[in-house]
Order: C-alpha cells, then structure tokens, then sequence
C-alpha cells in the first residue's frame, strides 16, 4: 500500500496527536517540518529523524518541497489562512486545524483560489471521528428517531478555570486567535450539527462573554487583558427546521474534554459524548407507549480514522461524512455570524 509523505507545519501540542495519528494508520512517513520556534524544530526534527535540511523555519519552503506530497497544518490559528494559501497555489493536498481562519473576510479569497484549484483538503473537525457520533448520524439518517425536531450540543474544558491560575497564551490574544472559546471548541459544535443533520445554519442568536478579563502573562510578568470571549451560547434553527441549542466554556471546572450531543426525535432519542466514545443511548419506544434506555455499543464500520479518511483522499477518493474545504469555509461563515449576533443582540440570518 502506497506510504504519503508528510510535511507538517507547527510542532506544539497537538503537532503531538497528529504524529501519534500517523503512527498508528501505518501510511504517512514525515519529510519535513517546520515552525518559527528553533526548540521545537530540533526536538521534533530528531525525534522524528528528519535531516537539518528538512526542518524549515519558512512553511512556505516546506509548502513548496518536492519531496512533501501533502502538508498537515497545526499552527495558531493567525497561520491558517497563509498555509491553506500557499497550499491552494502549490497545489498540494492538506489536513489544516480548525478553526478555518480568523475571521470570514480571511476566508473569502481562498474560496475563490480553491475555485480555480480544488486540491484535496481535510479541515480537521476531528469529531466527526469519534464513534458514538458517526452511529448517532447513521441512525438519524435511516430515520430511527422519527423526525428530529431539536437537539443540544455542549462542549466543556476546564482548563481556563480561574482556581487553575492559567496563565496567558495566545488563545487569548485576539490577533492571533480571532476568537475565544466559541472558534476553539464552538467551531466543532457547528460542525458537529451539521455533520449529523446535513443541513446548513438558517439563523441564530447568540452571546459571548469573557469570564476572567484579565491573566498573568508570563513573558511581561504583568497582567494581560483577555480579548476574546472565554464563554459561548448560540441558538440556531436550521434549514430543515429542527432548534439546536450550544454551549462552550473553558471555564467549566471538572470538565476535561466533554464534548456532548442530544438529539429529540418524534419517536427517541439519543445521547452521545466524548466521554464514552464507543457507545451511545437510545432512548425508544420498545412497545405502544413503553419507553426503554438501550446503551448500544458502536458498530465498527462507525469506527473511521481521520488518518484513514485523509489517505483514501490522497487516493483520490472522497469518503462519506469527510469534512472538506466547504465545511471549513461555512464554518467560519457561521462563527462569524455568531460573533455579529452576539455584537448587535439581534438575530442574524445565514
Ligand atoms: N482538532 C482538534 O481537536 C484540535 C485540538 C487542539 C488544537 N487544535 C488546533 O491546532 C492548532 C495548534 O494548536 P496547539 O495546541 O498545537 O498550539 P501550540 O501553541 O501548542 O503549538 C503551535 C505551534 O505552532 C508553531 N508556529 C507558530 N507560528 C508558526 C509559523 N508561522 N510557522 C510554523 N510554525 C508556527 C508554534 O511555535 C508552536 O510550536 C490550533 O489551531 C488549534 O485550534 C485542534
């Protein structure tokens, strides 16, 4: 089976995961790497056994190596606009993090680059991955629970929470971030709607809110203003009518990384989270009015990799319920809306 070579671009936390991923489909070997932080390219370079010549401070020369058949991009999120950019008018196929860019006005020239070069693309809405979720969507879609009419989605992390004195980053620098939480945690839950029903955002409503305004930032050793949104809640019917419901944190203290769906059909329903990835519960009625709590363990056909998904699209192939350069770009579309509901308190139509 063919092997693709990697160049991955920004070597921090989750670089950490996407080595991991790779290891463990078997068919990726990385060429090159690249980050602005000399440590961290040398780390990385030798623990993956790359030659000097191979770790690029410039991701525009890693973009542009012959010997990178596909690049993978885990950079802040001020970086994503620039190396999907560079990808587009190279050509080359990538796996870029989310959120898609900063703000829609970034998005916008790409679409028009991918347009005239539609080269492979993975955006990665690594959720879609998780088991009980991919489930959760195949019984929506045979028509299990009747017509869905609402569903929640929460995701919560706690690790913003004042008593863990967390200090300043750049997920709290608008400039680099674009927003808070809400393009963070909130940009997989308008993924995850729309992966599970198919349908886009017709209109919603929103609020964001900064819960600790100000953190101690370890390279001033003063206080540093907090400039994006660390709490996030939106409302949104979408285009087949059905009412969603969200809301993301950081600040919830407890949660780690609880990503949680609940889908309200005319006859079930069904809850799934991260926290038990490999079922979900079906809440259906057993007999004419006997209501029964099934937990029903993930068939394996739901359990895709996105390492797998990314190489079938190397391939040439373009697997079901793949999240592509679109889902990226309507992505940011809808956290912008967000961020204009929220601005202007009123509701704002897609
Ligand atoms: N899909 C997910 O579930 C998920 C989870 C966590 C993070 N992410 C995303 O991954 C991205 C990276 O997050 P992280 O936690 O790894 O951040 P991080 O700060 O730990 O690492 C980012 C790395 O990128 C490097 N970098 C910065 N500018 C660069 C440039 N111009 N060229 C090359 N390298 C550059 C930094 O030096 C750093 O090593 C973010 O966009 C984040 O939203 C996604």
């Amino acid at each position: 089976m063919k092997r693709f070579r990697i160049g991955l671009i920004g070597l921090g936390g989750m670089a950490q995961e996407h080595i991991r991923w790779m290891k463990a489909e078997g068919r990726f070997e990385i060429a090159a790497v690249s980050d602005v932080y000399e440590e961290a390219l040398v780390k990385a370079g030798e623990q993956l056994g790359i030659a000097e010549e191979k770790r690029y401070t410039d991701f525009n020369r890693l973009i542009e190596d012959p010997d990178v058949e596909a690049v993978i991009s885990v950079t802040p999120n001020n970086v994503h606009a620039e190396i999907i950019r560079g990808c587009l008018q190279a050509g080359k196929p990538f796996m870029a993090e989310k959120p898609f860019t900063r703000t829609f006005e970034e998005a916008v020239p790409l679409l028009e680059l991918h347009e005239r070069q539609p080269v492979p693309a993975l955006l990665a809405f690594t959720y879609r991955y998780t088991p009980a979720f991919r489930f959760a969507r195949e019984l929506i879609r045979e028509g299990k629970l009747g017509e869905v009419r609402s569903f929640s989605i929460q995701y919560l992390q706690g690790w913003g929470a004042a008593a863990n004195n967390t200090p300043y980053i750049w997920r709290f620098n608008k400039a680099i971030t674009g927003t808070g939480t809400l393009g963070d945690l909130g940009s997989h839950m308008i993924d995850m709607a729309r992966f599970l029903f198919g349908e886009e955002f017709e209109e919603l409503s929103a609020q964001l809110h900064t819960i600790i305004p100000e953190r101690h930032d370890p390279s001033s050793g003063t206080m540093a203003a907090v400039e994006v949104d660390d709490f996030a809640s939106f409302q949104a019917r979408m285009t087949g009518g059905r009412m969603g419901v969200f809301q993301t944190t950081r600040n919830a203290i407890g949660s780690g990384n609880q990503h949680e769906v609940s889908v309200y059909g005319d006859c079930g329903t069904l809850h799934a989270s991260t926290l038990n990835p490999n079922q979900l519960i079906w809440i259906r009625e057993e007999a004419p009015g006997q209501l029964a709590t099934v937990t029903l363990d993930v068939p394996a056909h739901c359990k895709v990799t996105q390492y797998a998904d990314f190489a079938s699209l190397l391939e040439g192939n373009v697997p079901d319920g793949l999240p592509g350069f679109m889902d990226g770009y309507r992505n940011q579309e809808i956290l912008d809306a967000i961020v204009r509901a929220s601005e202007t308190k009123a509701t704002v139509k897609l």
